[in-house]
């Protein structure tokens, strides 16, 4: 009998990679707006609506689900949200949970956000379910929010000085997550994996890759934490958030992030993607339009 996997998250970034690489599975997604929900639903995803924030509207998703992909937005209601997702997998007899925490969660890590999903880590290992956590280090993809000033100005603004991370292909995450789900739900209970990119890079050496692929100059500016501040807030970027980024951002300057494992490799039996693999398949949007 094929499992049913509840999706959490699943408009956003990883989870959306993750339906990619699960074609044929038994998929439910978990949406607050059933309007953003055609493209699941087009893809032959049963949608239910549930919003994790509202312990009262989880029951109905979590009928007959057998695995959970939980995945929590950033913010300060996080714990509350996986407290909230937890209750109803145990309220409906979920098997296995398979959590999206990140890199470095740790009670005394030098971030909010590392803290708060130490809080939920510690939840989910003692709920009762069968779980397995993936701790990602930095996305890739948070550089495809540099794209547009690339694209207009062939430069980049971070505030992370000349910090190397071990940053992630979120396709590789969502990978690895397909491959602990897809294996019988035994064989990755009880495990935690921190997930990285295959070497760990400069911005500078990410303007280099960028170079290669788009065949033009691209720059990486460094830039004061109040620099960034500033611009991030004229975004509309919450300030909650805003402070949560600063906090990673002077962590990562002062080498936190600076290393790779090789849980991807061995989770998939190949390496993770390389940078240069990411640059090239979102080249367009790096690129200026015409
Ligand atoms: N970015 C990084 O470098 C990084 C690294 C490691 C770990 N992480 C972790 O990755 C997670 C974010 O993943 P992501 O980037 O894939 O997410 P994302 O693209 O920001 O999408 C967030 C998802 O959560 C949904 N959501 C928001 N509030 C909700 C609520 N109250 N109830 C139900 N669903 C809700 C959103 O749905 P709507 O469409 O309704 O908004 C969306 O599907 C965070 O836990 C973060 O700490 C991030």
């Amino acid at each position: 009998m094929s499992r049913t996997i509840l999706l959490t998250g699943a408009t956003g970034t990883v989870s959306t990679a993750l339906i990619d690489a699960l074609p044929g599975a038994d998929l439910r997604a978990l949406v607050r707006d059933e309007s953003k929900a055609d493209g699941l639903r087009e893809r032959g995803i049963e949608v239910v609506a549930g919003d994790l924030d509202d312990a009262r509207s989880l029951p109905p998703a979590f009928e007959g689900v057998h695995d959970l992909w939980l995945l929590v937005p950033n913010g300060p209601r996080a714990p509350e949200n996986n407290m909230n997702a937890l209750w109803a997998a145990r309220q409906a007899g979920v098997d296995r949970v398979v959590r999206l925490s990140v890199v470095g969660a740790a009670h005394d890590a030098p971030n909010r956000s590392g803290r708060l999903h130490a809080l939920s880590d510690r939840e989910t290992e003692r709920s009762g379910l069968r779980w397995t956590i993936l701790r990602p280090h930095w996305f890739m993809q948070n550089l495809l929010n540099e794209a547009g000033d690339i694209a207009a100005t062939g430069t980049f603004s971070m505030n992370m000085a000349s910090a190397r991370l071990g940053m992630i292909d979120a396709r590789d995450i969502a990978e690895s997550a397909a491959r602990v789900l897809l294996d019988e739900p035994d064989r990755h209970h009880g495990k935690t994996y921190t997930l990285t990119g295959p070497r760990s890079l400069s911005f500078d050496e990410v303007a280099v890759e960028l170079e290669k692929v788009l065949g033009r100059s691209v720059g990486h500016l460094p830039v004061s934490d109040d620099a960034k501040r500033e611009t991030l807030l004229g975004y509309g970027v919450p300030k909650w958030i805003v402070d949560m980024l600063e906090e990673y951002a002077r962590a990562y300057a002062a080498g936190w992030g600076d290393f790779t494992t090789d849980a991807v490799a061995g989770l998939l039996g190949r390496p993770p993607r390389d940078f240069a693999e990411f640059a090239r398949d979102h080249a367009a949007r790096f690129t200026a339009p015409e």
